[in-house]
């Protein structure tokens, strides 16, 4: 039976975008062929999100089309894949009777023999005349989800958890080649990556789906993470973003892990109690994560950027910043969510600090990282939600306050969503009415713009090493060339198979995650003729636009780093002049 055509699109976090990754990887290694458009597609497969309702609706609305589409069309195969599939399980396939494959985010080493099981059945139907309406009913049995069981116990996480096979699948696999249709994104890739050090997460913010889609915290093993950076180094990735939902919460003991088939697999995390300067559990047979980073760091010496994401506030120690600063490479960059400036509001989200224990972080975070005088410094992100159940107007009052205090050089802002599973959404009253949501969502968006705008001022003159993600979108329209952007999204292209992603970053208004960031790029500027504009990020991830002659060749430049002096900004974007080539 031949492969399939398979459209893959991905919604939702970096997570997300990793995962999808890694199964086009596997399922491409397995002959799939990917299509960048889902109308030549057999299979369609949506890598869902379910942290805020708005991503979802994206995903119901698609599925409501391809119940249109299967009536002519009954051999399409139709998969959820990720939170929403672990979040509503078969009664989502009652929903939408559409979908044959369902596979949470934990199961997805699985998703290759569900498609298969999944694709034959329903070309032996087809080929043995049934009904269409007996064929749906018949392949809609494909399910591989954590559910009840997704909170396992450490032994049995251990001894089970053949997910972090698919990781390690992505470091064998053979790298990808460039894509001739999208050689910007195809290069990008081999230069960029991600690299998952922790799974799923233990703090049940009362608004958060994630702990229940994404199961209990597992720490990957350091040997493991490691040989994933050197592989991708080996195979030219430059860059290496370290992924975990509390990335500063890595902990890995050694001696308590399972070996099952020569591998050993990752156990569960063990958290500690703020307040600490210093990671308590350092020693000899604990991996910390200021060890995690500095190995990689020395291990892999030809990354040249190395950055994490996302960090909690709490259980941050000076042994981590300790680390960051005295080490060259790994970014000065830390997304770390405040989500409200409210006390009050923050133990309802049951965050587990206060403000002042925030601010505390964030000022010695600058003690540590800042250093101006050494062309060093540090950028600061964050993530406010707004409407929180019985958020008053002081309460809001306080978190403007706090975007004041921390200046952050973006923040992404949140409308809530009662999300059902949620603590938050069993006790509170979802009582803040749309409008209010809307106009404080607004008015953070205002001051955060300000800021940034006052943070980008600071740049100009300055020369900042550039790494080039690839052409501005403006020069993509300007050639004409659809840049594949998905209603905000980005596309990623792996081994030829486009990835549609629908990432919160770099995204317009309100986009797929429903979140607003003053971080709006919309490029302006001079490409012209007679230049080409690319587009890069410097070490503080802030964006970077500038012009070379046109003709100078695109693989010189997409996924090096570069020399940039900035000449003006426009908020978040700095545009610049190249000064440098390594
Ligand atoms: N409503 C609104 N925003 C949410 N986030 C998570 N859950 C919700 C929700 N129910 C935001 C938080 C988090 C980011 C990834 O998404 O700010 O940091
Ligand atoms: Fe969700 Fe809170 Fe965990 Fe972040 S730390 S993933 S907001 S539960």
């Amino acid at each position: 039976m031949s492969r399939p055509r398979v459209y893959l699109e991905t919604f939702g976090c970096q997570m997300n975008e990793l995962d999808s990754e890694l199964v086009a990887g596997q399922l491409h290694a397995l002959g799939y062929r990917f299509v960048d458009e889902p109308d030549g597609a057999q299979v369609i497969l949506y890598n869902t999100c379910s942290v805020r309702e708005h991503a979802e609706q994206k995903v119901w609305s698609r599925l409501g089309e391809l119940a249109i589409r299967k009536q002519d069309d009954p051999a399409l195969v139709v998969g959820v894949l990720g939170c929403l599939a672990e979040r509503d399980g078969v009664a989502l396939v009652k929903r939408m009777p559409v979908v044959d494959v369902l596979c949470g985010p934990g199961e997805l080493d699985k998703l290759p023999s569900l498609l298969d099981n999944a694709y034959r059945t329903r070309q032996s139907l087809l080929s043995d005349r049934v009904t269409a309406t007996d064929a749906d009913r018949r392949s809609a049995g494909q399910i591989a989800l954590q559910g009840s069981s997704s909170r396992r116990s450490a032994t049995l996480a251990a001894a089970q958890d053949s997910l972090e096979m698919l990781d390690l699948s992505r470091a064998t696999s053979p790298l990808d080649t460039i894509d001739d249709d999208h050689p910007t994104a195809g290069a990008v890739r081999k230069r960029s990556a991600y690299v998952r050090i922790t799974r799923g997460c233990n703090k049940f913010c009362t608004y958060c789906v994630v702990p229940f889609t994404r199961g209990a915290e597992v720490h990957r093993p350091p040997e493991h993470i490691i040989d994933e950076c050197k592989k991708l180094a080996d195979a030219g990735v430059i860059e290496i973003t370290l992924l975990g939902q509390t990335v500063n919460h890595y902990r890995f003991e050694h001696g308590a892990a399972v070996t099952i088939g020569g591998v050993i697999q990752p156990q569960k995390g063990r958290s500690y109690a703020g307040g600490h300067r210093r990671d308590p559990f350092a020693g000899s047979n604990v991996t910390t994560f200021a060890d995690l980073l500095s190995r990689i760091h020395e291990e892999v010496p030809s990354i040249e950027r190395l950055r994490f994401v996302t960090s909690y506030p709490r259980d941050f120690g000076d042994d981590v910043l300790e680390v960051i600063r005295d080490h060259p490479r790994i970014c000065r960059y830390l997304h770390v969510p405040a989500q409200s400036g409210s006390d009050r509001i923050l133990t309802l989200m049951n965050r587990g600090y206060t403000v002042s224990e925030y601010l505390e972080f964030i000022d010695r975070a600058r003690a540590f990282l800042h250093e101006p005088e050494k062309g060093r410094t540090l950028s600061l992100s964050g993530d406010i939600i707004v409407g929180f159940p019985t958020e008053t107007d002081e309460d809001f009052a306080a978190t403007i306050a706090l975007v004041e205090r921390a200046r952050y050089k973006n923040c992404f802002i949140f409308k809530y969503s009662a999300r059902p599973g949620t603590t938050a959404y069993d006790k509170y009253e979802d009582d803040v009415p749309d409008a209010v949501k809307r106009t404080r969502n607004n008015t953070a968006l205002d001051v955060q713009s300000r800021i940034s705008d006052e943070l980008s001022r600071e740049a100009i003159g300055q020369t900042f090493d550039v790494f080039v993600e690839g052409l501005s979108r403006m020069e993509e329209k300007k050639r004409e060339r659809p840049a594949k952007n998905c209603g905000g999204g980005v596309s990623l292209t792996i081994g030829g198979n486009v990835i549609h992603s629908h990432a919160g970053e770099a995204s317009g208004d309100d986009d797929d995650c429903g979140c607003s960031t003053a971080a709006i790029e919309t490029p302006s500027g001079t490409a012209s003729g007679e230049t080409t504009q690319f587009s890069g990020r410097t070490d503080g991830d802030q964006i970077v636009f500038f012009d070379v002659p046109s003709g100078a060749s695109t693989d010189e430049l997409v996924g090096r780093i570069v020399q940039v002096t900035i000449e003006r900004v426009q908020r978040l974007s700095l545009f610049g002049r190249l000064s440098g080539q390594r």
